[in-house]
């Protein structure tokens, strides 16, 4: 272990990528890839509890994924149905408060409802704050957020140009979050895939070929110890 004390990012976001791939090379069907997938995020919310984190976000199904075959999407919300129950006990284990980003009204009632409670049962714990994006799209973000903004000054008849960046950020799903420091992509893709558009503005950005089942604490102290060799910069000089 490196003793060295070294900051650590408030808020790391990832991209689990690549369990599709992580399942052809082990001959097995997609499914089970994803299921490998499940087992690795539990094993880093505990790690990133443990390791001190405040805010670790997770891309887990986006605004496009339902174009997916009927039998993916249908394995991938199996899947939530079953890990959902285990997050809310690794998290109340680990003083892990668990938040939802993303629009959840698409979803199956029985899924609804356990997001609903994954958020409710954790949500006085005062430790990593673990935000799992979910039918999340970064535009349908802003457009949400944009109507809603739009609504609320309708009816308050405000002027709209009292609306700033933070105005606007509190319309977001992630209203009251830091922004990410560091994003960290699976599985090789250079692309952002629609995630945090607005958040990740400033954020240093991490790609490694490690698919994300393969994913661990150890892959997670590179991105970071990657991350702190950095010099940081917001667009000044
Ligand atoms: C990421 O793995 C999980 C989801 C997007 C739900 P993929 O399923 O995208 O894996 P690859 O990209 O096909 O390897
Ligand atoms: C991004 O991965 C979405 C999630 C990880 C949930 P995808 O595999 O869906 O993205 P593309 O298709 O490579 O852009
Ligand atoms: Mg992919």
């Amino acid at each position: 272990m490196d003793s060295e004390k070294r900051p650590l990012p408030r808020h790391v976001a990832v991209i689990l990528d690549g369990n599709g791939r992580w399942a052809k090379a082990h001959g097995v069907p997609r499914a089970m890839g994803h299921k490998a997938g499940c087992e690795a995020l539990e094993k880093m919310v505990e790690a990133a509890a443990r390791m001190g984190l405040e805010y670790f976000t997770v891309y887990g199904f986006s605004t496009e994924n339902w174009k997916r075959s009927e039998e993916e999407v249908g394995a991938l919300m199996n899947l939530f149905r079953y890990y959902m129950t285990r997050i809310i006990r690794i998290a109340n284990e680990n003083n892990v408060r668990v938040r939802m980003i993303g629009e959840k009204s698409r979803f199956a009632p029985d899924i609804i409802e356990g997001i609903d409670r994954m958020v409710e049962s954790t949500k006085d714990n005062t430790g990593l704050n673990f935000v799992v994006a979910i039918n999340y799209g970064g535009r349908d973000e802003i457009v949400r957020a944009a109507r809603k903004l739009v609504e609320d000054y309708r009816v308050s008849g405000e002027d709209a140009g009292h609306i700033d960046e933070s105005v606007f950020a509190s319309y977001l799903d992630t209203a009251g979050m830091p922004d990410p420091d560091l994003m960290i992509r699976t599985s090789g893709e250079l692309r952002l895939s629609n995630y945090l558009l607005w958040q990740l503005a400033y954020a240093e950005l991490y790609v490694t070929d490690c698919l994300w089942p393969d994913f661990n604490q150890e892959e997670l102290e590179k991105a970071i110890a990657a991350y702190n060799k950095r010099e940081r910069r917001f667009g000044g000089r």
